[in-house]
């Protein structure tokens, strides 16, 4: 408003466009990939963390949030206003660790990438070292890693530490190497090595670094770098029972993925759950309710339909579950579709069956049929919807 004011403002316009001309920032050589899920208050005691470590590196540090609902988002790009070396990712509607990273390693492209936590229980001052042996040494990958002499869970008690010794013993099914913590959340290695296994990675779940090394086409070669996993001290894990079984699809996708598909083993094994709902309904359903044999038949049939839909859309489709009234619009569509494969399911094993088809080749393969177009129209419009 005032004279003052508007002199003010040029002088300052004037700074803006003078520079870019100063700008001449050295490209990074490390990207450091940050996972967030409502990690607001660890952003900038992160960065401050890896500008102290990193003093003689060019790095950056590229945050994928997940659409927090605490606003880390916000508060990173605010940060990144004052510090270039600051960048985010926000992905909306979608969820999982692993492929957040693996999208952070893509939008980068620094020679050099490491992936870590953002709730600062990994030990930075590592970092310099880690680059060192990739730089100097002729290996693939260096693991910060919690099992090798000198490094420790912190202060995970009980349960937590049991299963997750039982989770690396269960890793050696699909990494034929003798690694100590192949589940550890914070490692680096060179972008060309990411490169070659990114298009078979099968980002189930929270464990990059085991898919990194069951997916490569050669043994990777590694480096253990112990630390003391550190207690996080604000916000709270993310990790839960259904971990746990997300760990499980990683084995199971990296041991049969290549004969069937993961996800199609998941809806086919919950479509036997229904069954397992089916036939107490149905038989509630004639001798408490006394309804007729076709009405008792269509109340179990729809709650099998419903568990299956739920159960799927957490167990399965757990990287992309419905919520609000998207999960309303899925459990209709959901219902439609597999009506139709019901359909298709009873008339193709009737049409065997008259056709002289033996009674259980002709019923197997009707239930082949309804599964598989169960499976391939809901993973087209109730999962993929929007
Ligand atoms: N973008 C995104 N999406 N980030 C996520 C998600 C997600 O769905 N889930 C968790 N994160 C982020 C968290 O915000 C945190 O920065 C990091 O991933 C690790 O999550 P925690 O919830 O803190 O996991 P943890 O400490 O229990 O387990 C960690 O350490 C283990 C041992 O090294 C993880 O790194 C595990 O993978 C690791 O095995
Ligand atoms: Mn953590």
């Amino acid at each position: 408003m005032s004279h003052g004011t508007g002199a003010e403002h040029l002088e300052r316009l004037s700074a803006v466009q003078m520079q870019p001309l100063k700008v001449a920032n050295a490209a990074p050589i490390l990207t450091i990939v940050v996972p967030t899920l409502n990690e607001r208050d660890n952003i900038k005691p992160l960065i401050a963390l890896l500008d102290t470590a990193l003093a003689n590196v060019d790095w950056e540090v590229m945050f994928v949030d997940d659409d927090s609902t605490d606003d880390t988002a916000r508060r990173i790009r605010a940060l990144a206003l004052v510090d270039p070396r600051v960048r985010c990712i926000q992905r909306i509607g979608r969820r999982g660790l692993s492929t957040a990273c693996i999208e952070g390693v893509l939008a980068s492209s620094a020679p050099y990438v490491a992936v870590m936590d953002a709730d600062l229980q990994h030990d930075e001052t590592l970092l310099p070292r880690m680059l060192e042996i990739l730089v100097t040494e002729n290996v693939d990958v260096v693991i910060g890693s919690r099992y090798a002499a000198g490094g420790g869970l912190g202060d995970w008690v009980g349960n937590r530490a049991w299963i997750s010794r039982l989770g690396t013993r269960l890793a050696r099914l699909v990494c034929n190497q003798d690694i100590a913590d192949p589940l550890s959340g914070f490692f680096m290695c060179r972008r060309d090595v990411f490169e070659d296994v990114v298009r078979r990675l099968s980002g189930h779940g929270f464990k990059i670094l085991l898919d990194l090394l069951a997916s490569s086409s050669r043994p990777l070669r590694v480096c253990e770098l112990p630390f003391e996993f550190r207690t996080r001290r604000h916000g709270e894990s993310k990790l839960d029972t259904l971990v746990v079984w997300e760990y499980f699809a990683l084995l199971a996708d990296k041991l049969l993925g290549r004969i069937v598909p993961i996800r199609f083993a998941l809806f086919a094994s919950i479509g036997a759950v229904g069954l397992a709902v089916h036939m107490p309904v149905l038989w509630g359903g004639l001798h408490f309710a006394a309804l007729s044999f076709g009405a008792a038949q269509s109340v179990a049939t729809l709650a099998a339909m419903t568990s299956n839909f739920f159960l799927n859309n957490i167990l399965t489709y757990r990287d992309q579950r419905l919520r609000g009234w998207r999960m309303l619009r899925g459990l209709l569509t959901f219902y439609a579709i597999c009506a139709i494969g019901a359909t298709a399911n009873v008339g193709i094993a009737s049409y065997l069956f008259n056709a002289n088809q033996t009674w259980w080749v002709a019923g197997v393969l009707g239930v082949i049929i309804g599964a598989v177009w169960n499976y391939a129209m809901s993973s087209i419009f109730t999962w993929r919807a929007s």
